[in-house]
């Protein structure tokens, strides 16, 4: 049987990347449109990649005409909560025209499956922890928003024109490809882990821990580490899930557990056997003290098993690919 094409919008990112690789082993053919501001040639590691922008509705008729996928993945979009806060024109214009585009030509072209990459950051300050699916929808920032105001639009594109989408709300992803060749690199670099690994590394004089004041048990803030191989899976879990049933849905994506800003440092050092040195800062602000997701739902209804979000296994991965990223390999090969 002839395999069934995806695009994936923003497949040269970090999540987007991870999950072209897994389109290949969960049975369908990738087909990966971007147009490499944020993303890497490098990071394309499989299927077929489109070079296009997401403002360019004529570009997104032709690749949908062309490949004729059964759903599109939507990972192409602005990420930086605190960015956000600074250009929030930048998040509602890019972050809602762009999909507002793509749904565009999706309708015209009859491409009736969506998977959503939404986050946590759409319940807000949590007045609940673990946070279950059905919490108050409360941003407290431009990004959390527009991936907010996507969903409900979504929730009346489907009521109104029968466009399936699952959403999934991530926690922190974190960790990279088993291989070691594929990750994470953003620009500027924000993510707690790749910078305690610049740290460790020596490619930055410390890490700052962003306040010790808050009321947790070791002060530090805590987050769902959820590793982004396992997150890549739970799409097309959810898009084989969503094309049987024919109905939307959304899930949290997360392990239940929460690590501390303090426990991710220790657990580095013992990864890598090597000293994080540790600068201990102010607040950052529109940190919540306490992330953490009820992520049952996705295992119940899914059968969604993550298998690689240990912290343990988040850190050996990351670090792994880190030192390939900066070593002469990599640069002589890319
Ligand atoms: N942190 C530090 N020092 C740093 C960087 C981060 O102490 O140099 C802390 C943060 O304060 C936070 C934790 O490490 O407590 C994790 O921070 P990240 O920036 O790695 O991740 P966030 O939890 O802030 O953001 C993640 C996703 C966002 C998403 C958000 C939901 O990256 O896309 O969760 O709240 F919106």
């Amino acid at each position: 049987m002839k395999k069934k094409t995806v695009l994936i919008t923003g497949g040269a990112g970090y999540i987007g990347s991870h999950a072209a690789k897994e389109a290949e082993r969960s049975g369908f053919t990738p087909v990966i449109f971007d147009n490499l501001s944020a993303g890497h040639k490098w990071a394309i590691q499989s299927g077929k990649f489109v070079k296009g922008d997401l403002a360019d509705r004529a570009a997104l008729v032709r690749v949908l005409r062309r490949y004729r996928p059964v759903a599109v993945m939507h990972f192409a979009s602005h990420i930086s909560v605190g960015e956000s806060v600074v250009d929030p024109q930048k998040y509602y214009k890019d972050n809602l025209g762009n999909a507002l585009n793509l749904f565009s030509a999706m309708l015209q072209e009859k491409v009736m499956y969506f998977v959503l990459s939404s986050t946590a950051a759409v319940y807000g300050d949590p007045i609940q922890v673990p946070i279950p699916e059905d919490h108050p929808k409360n941003p407290v920032n431009p990004y959390g928003d527009s991936k907010y105001i996507l969903e409900r639009i979504l929730t009346s594109y489907d009521q109104a024109y029968g466009l399936k989408s699952t959403f999934l709300r991530y926690f922190n992803a974190s960790g990279a490809d088993a291989s070691g060749k594929l990750g994470e690199a953003h620009a500027p670099e924000t993510h707690l882990i790749p910078l305690v690994l610049d740290a460790v590394a020596g490619l930055r004089k410390e890490i700052t821990v962003f306040g010790t004041d808050y009321p947790t048990p070791d002060g530090t803030c805590i987050r769902d580490y959820i590793h982004v191989t396992d997150l890549a899976a739970v799409h097309f879990l959810a898009l084989k899930h969503m094309m049987k049933t024919g109905k939307s849905d959304f899930f949290n994506l997360g392990t239940g557990k929460g690590y501390s800003v303090k426990e991710v440092i220790d657990e580095t050092e013992r990864v890598t056997g090597l000293k994080v040195p540790v600068k201990y800062g102010l607040r950052r602000a529109g940190d919540p003290p306490r992330l953490v997701a009820e992520s049952k739902k996705a295992q119940k209804v899914l059968g969604w098993k993550p298998k690689q979000s240990s912290l343990k296994t988040i850190l050996a991965t990351a670090w792994k690919w880190h030192q390939y990223f900066h070593s002469s390999a990599f640069s002589q090969k890319h």
